[in-house]
């Protein structure tokens, strides 16, 4: 059997690393991080969608390394808020913001709404950039809602204060349940299905 490709990931966020490597790893790609080649990234600021950033992320990878390389763009849409911070999710709080300090900011802008009307969606978009350079993108939602107070230990920005059916945080996950439902990994599980119809079509070694 011919072996699958190995892609780059194109993203110095930890926790979203750990995420794509588990999720392409237990659907037979590998994956390595751009960080491992000594290579930082900017993060695009002037995409007006998930897909431009994410593909703005997939070609300055492809264009430092000519490997073939995934990108995710992801964020928060709270539609109390309209749809923030959507785009803006990494830097709600402002340039260089933390976590804490992302949540504290949207627990205030939501102040005392109850449950029904703090309705939100994880969403994240793919974009691979095959060896021969043709390019594969997917999208993943993961719906829920903004609590009150963080809960869980696991995870990354958001996660412990973004709610799903049946009460429990994307924070409570482990990376078993999480690999099931997480936007990301209903995007890469998606992504992986395009893929394999390009391998079955016998063009290469996808
Ligand atoms: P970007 O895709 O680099 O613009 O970053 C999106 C931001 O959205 C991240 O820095 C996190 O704060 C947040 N985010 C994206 N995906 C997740 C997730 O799976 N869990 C929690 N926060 C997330």
């Amino acid at each position: 059997m011919k072996q699958k490709t190995e892609f780059l990931a194109a993203t110095g966020n930890a926790g979203k690393l750990e995420e794509i490597n588990g999720v392409l790893r237990s659907i037979g790609y590998g994956c390595t991080g751009i960080g491992s080649l000594g290579i930082k990234l900017t993060d695009p600021e002037d995409g007006s969608s998930f897909y431009e950033n994410a593909m703005i992320k997939a070609k300055e990878a492809r264009r430092k390394t000519g490997r073939a390389v995934l990108a995710d763009d992801s964020g928060l849409m709270v539609d109390a808020l309209g749809g923030a911070p959507g785009v803006h999710t990494a830097r709600y709080a402002g340039e260089g913001a933390t976590d804490d300090e992302n949540m504290d900011k949207l627990l205030a802008a939501l102040g005392d709404l109850p449950a029904e009307e703090r309705t939100a969606r994880f969403v994240s978009c793919v974009v691979a950039i095959l060896p021969d350079g043709r390019v594969v993108s997917a999208s993943g939602v993961c719906e829920g809602w903004i609590g009150t107070q963080r809960h869980g230990e696991y995870g990354f920005g958001y996660d412990p204060i973004f709610y799903m059916r049946g009460g429990r945080t994307l924070s409570d996950l482990t990376d078993e349940k999480r690999y099931t439902c997480s936007h990301r990994a209903r995007a890469l599980r998606k992504l992986a299905f395009k893929l394999r119809g390009i391998r079955r079509m016998k063009y290469d070694n996808l």
